[in-house]
């Protein structure tokens, strides 16, 4: 057995025929930048998620720098971020040089709550971006109610739960990404609609900030040549789009096939009492970026990470370091302790092997191997 975290190669091997396709006439017509699949995934896309507006742009992190360029913000306005997140969500505000405002996240969903978010608004707020991580969106519904009593931006990270269904207390069903003023998302390799090289997206609802977005993407124009807007240039390469384009019909599939791999390891280690298998956020569907277990207390993470590496079973932490912690962020307003769950997550989540062409050999053996793990 050659077990992946994510099996790229094998996914690739289901699809080669399509994608080798797809690929092979953008070669042919060499319209490498803004070829027609551009507009064509882009289109595919806001129909998939019940967007008005769909903007590619160059990866994840560009997606949400666009995001916050495009919202008029000033300098030293704040702006909150979970402190247990990928670093891209941070970065960009300290880049923009706004103000990162480091919050803390739910001990179990891992992500933001509109009580985190509330209790963190001063007179300087202008933007939350709320992460939906490792696959499962948080509670946009209370998180919205806060930022409309408050005229917040919602600019919302939807880079690990793409295709993830948020409901609302009236029924309605919306895509992650769609809720707030601005979705942003990623399509590096490894996630749930992962191109062949960089690649990421901006949704929207609103035809003026769809407008902006547009044009600081592609260097603040509308027209050539004539520059309204400071902007960058950040673009999905057609070949990249001709490979969404195919995975994208693939997405919920793919999904599935997730949801199988977590469902056996939920029943796989539900008696364990040394661990804790992910909570589901009410309101959302899991699309299962990660399967990310918080380990008790005194179970030594790295003794089960190296149990497992020796038994040819990958697994990987995220994130080690929470954001306030790290060198490019520290600051006199925070220190060790000031995030007692987001710092006591790091030291305990482990992520196991998750991705759409498990086989069921693969899943029972990682399952009898964790269940075998004796914690010195
Ligand atoms: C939560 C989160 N935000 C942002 C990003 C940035 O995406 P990219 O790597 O495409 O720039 C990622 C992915 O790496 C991510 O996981």
């Amino acid at each position: 057995m050659n077990i992946q975290m994510v099996d790229l190669k094998g996914q690739y091997a289901n699809i080669k025929l399509e994608v080798d396709q797809a690929i092979q006439e953008v070669l042919d017509t060499t319209a490498f930048i803004n070829g027609p699949q551009v507009k064509k995934f882009a289109d595919d896309l806001a129909e998939f998620l019940g967007a008005e507006h769909v903007i590619p742009c160059a990866n994840g992190t560009d997606a949400l720098q666009i995001a916050l360029m495009s919202l008029n913000l000033r300098l030293g306005d704040e702006v909150i971020v979970p402190c247990f997140t990928y670093v891209a969500t941070a970065e960009v505000i300290a880049l923009l040089k706004l103000k990162p405002v480091m919050v803390e996240t739910d001990p179990d969903t891992f992500n933001i709550t509109a009580e985190i978010f509330e209790k963190a608004i001063t007179s300087k707020t202008r933007a939350i971006v709320p992460v939906h991580l490792f696959g499962q969106s948080a509670d946009m519904e209370p998180i919205m109610e806060v930022a409309r009593r408050h005229s917040i931006f919602v600019v919302e990270d939807t880079a690990q739960a793409i295709g993830a269904d948020y409901t609302f207390s009236d029924g309605t069903v919306m895509k992650a990404g769609t809720i707030g003023h601005i979705g942003c998302t990623s399509f590096f390799p490894s996630k749930n609609l992962g191109c062949y090289g960089d690649g990421g997206a901006l949704y929207t609802n609103d035809p003026e900030l769809a407008s902006t977005i547009r044009k600081i993407a592609n260097h603040g124009q509308a027209k050539k040549y004539h520059h309204e807007l400071v902007g960058v240039n950040s673009r999905l390469d057609t070949i990249q789009a001709a490979v969404l384009g195919i995975k994208l019909k693939h997405l919920d599939q793919y999904a599935e096939a997730r949801r199988i791999v977590a469902a056996a390891y939920d029943k796989g280690f539900a008696d364990l009492s040394w661990l804790q298998t992910p909570v589901r956020q009410a309101n959302s569907t899991h699309v299962f970026h990660q399967y990310t277990l918080k380990l008790a207390n005194e179970v030594n993470r790295e003794s089960l990470k190296a149990f497992l590496a020796g038994k040819g079973i990958p697994s990987m932490v995220y994130y080690p370091v929470a954001l306030h912690l790290q060198q490019a962020f520290r600051t006199d307003e925070f220190d060790k302790g000031d995030f007692p769950v987001s710092e006591d997550l790091c030291e305990r989540v482990l992520s196991l092997p998750i991705h759409t062409e498990m086989t069921e050999e693969e899943l029972n053996y990682i399952v009898s191997t964790v269940r075998s793990f004796k914690n010195d």
